[in-house]
């Protein structure tokens, strides 16, 4: 017998069909490259480290102690696998804040810390729930525009993404709605769920009001959908009273998925923390989870419940204080320095989102530009579903249309560098961008 080795062959494998629709997240791109004035990714520059430090230290004594004592087991079991759904002392830590926070939670202990999952970053939640509700052609509806970590799941199960319009308070209820209304004419199907960030959004930054997340549980419950609300910068707020989460609405636990992250308020361990609707939603999302990584390493998990328990409400204020700080510089020079356009003044999280009066190409200046003079940021439109799956509810002709997304603007997050370094590298961007525009 013959073999005929077909060298060209070699490396053809055959890819499913996402990996052709779906480019890789602008951020994951952008993070490959070192610059000196870095806005494009939500780094979090401001780490408890010294806390950090002393927690790592205080947990490793606490290890040393049981080995000593001969309880090896329990040392063991820190290191092993753990339950899908999370190590429990942290769920339960997790569980009195965020009752704190105004999320409803069981009464009964055992089911009250069951409610809380434990996901590898929420990253992993945002894919788990498209995971398990989306086939090909089922409809979600966001904000236009709307995070990319979602879209990019929402894109592999090939879901049709409406977005719908924003201002300066997040997404607008009233359109909302009506997109759900056109969504059944258009596809013949309900949404399978609205994705918002009503907490300083990512990209935009803007805050939903109380009566805005009110109206958009009151849509919800009327049409029975699912909400998946994305708290990641709950705790990244500069100011005043909290508003309360749209969770807080969902007293019966069942239309409101809850998602939060450690990755800002404590550091970047890959640990996520959601509230989903009881029953067949939660199995289902513990199902996927656990054929995508059995469990989340429970060490950090050993670590994040130290930080929680005893630390946070220390450290945060300050860190919170040292973002806000960074927010400002970053608006007053966009203010002095940037070409005309409008840009959002956010309440907290870790950006700002700018849109140039003048139409220009985001994308292709910073390519040829910017990250040729050691600045970086997203481009607006990395924050928009493709083309091929992408909607838009259009209130002049409510009616949904194909998606275009505009080209004329940028996500600048703060979180990362020193103030001094972002009124630098900002006025260094509104230069270039002044002779770009010229
Ligand atoms: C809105 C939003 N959701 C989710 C995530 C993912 O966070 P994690 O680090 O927990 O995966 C991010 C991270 O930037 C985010 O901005």
């Amino acid at each position: 017998m013959v073999f005929i080795v077909n060298k060209s062959l070699e490396y053809s494998f055959k890819f499913s069909a996402w990996t052709e629709l779906i480019p890789e997240s602008e951020i994951r791109r952008l993070l490959k490259y070192k610059v000196r004035y870095y806005f494009a990714g939500g780094k979090p520059g401001v780490l408890p480290l010294e806390a950090w430090a002393q927690i790592i230290k205080n947990v490793g004594e606490e290890i040393e102690k049981l080995i000593r004592t001969g309880r090896t087991r329990e040392v063991l079991d820190l290191f092993n696998y753990e339950k899908t759904a999370g190590w429990d002392p942290l769920r339960k830590v997790l569980a009195d804040r965020l009752e704190k926070d105004g999320v409803p939670l069981p009464k009964d202990e055992a089911e009250r810390i069951d409610s809380v999952i434990v996901t590898t970053g929420s990253q992993q939640a945002l894919f788990t729930i498209a995971n398990i509700l989306i086939d090909p052609g089922d409809v979600v509806i966001t904000s236009a525009p709307a995070y990319l970590g979602m879209l990019g799941p929402l894109g592999i199960h090939q879901a049709n993404v409406v977005c719908v319009p924003t201002d300066e308070h997040g997404i607008i209820p009233e359109y909302v709605e009506k997109a759900i209304e056109k969504s059944l004419e258009k596809f013949r199907r309900l949404p399978d769920f609205i994705y918002v960030v009503p907490d300083s959004d990512n990209p935009k930054g803007t805050m939903m009001p109380l009566k805005r997340r009110k109206q958009l549980y009151e849509i919800a419950e009327k049409h029975k959908v699912l909400i998946v609300e994305d708290a990641a910068y709950r705790d990244i707020y500069f100011g005043g009273e909290k508003i309360p989460p749209i969770k807080s609405f969902d007293k019966d636990n069942k239309y409101v998925a809850y998602l939060r992250t450690t990755s800002k308020e404590a550091a970047v361990l890959r640990v996520g923390y959601c509230v989903l609707p009881k029953g067949k939603l939660a199995e289902e999302f513990i199902k996927s989870k656990g054929y995508q990584d059995l469990c989340t390493p429970v060490i950090n998990q050993v670590l994040l419940k130290e930080y929680y328990e005893k630390w946070i409400d220390k450290v945060l204020p300050e860190a919170v204080e040292e973002y806000k700080r960074r927010c400002d510089a970053m608006i007053e020079s966009i203010e002095q320095h940037f070409p005309p356009g409008l840009h959002t003044r956010p309440k907290g999280g870790f950006f700002v989102w700018y849109e140039s009066e003048k139409d220009f190409n985001a994308s292709k200046f910073l390519e040829d530009v910017a990250l040729k003079n050691d600045v970086n940021y997203t481009p607006g439109p990395a924050f928009y579903p493709v083309e091929s799956l992408g909607y838009y509810y259009n209130p002049d002709k409510n009616d949904i249309e194909r998606i275009k997304a505009p080209r004329n603007s940028m996500r600048l997050g703060f979180s990362l560098l020193p103030a001094e370094d972002i009124v630098e590298g900002i006025k260094l961007l509104g230069r270039l961008l002044h002779e770009y525009l010229k």
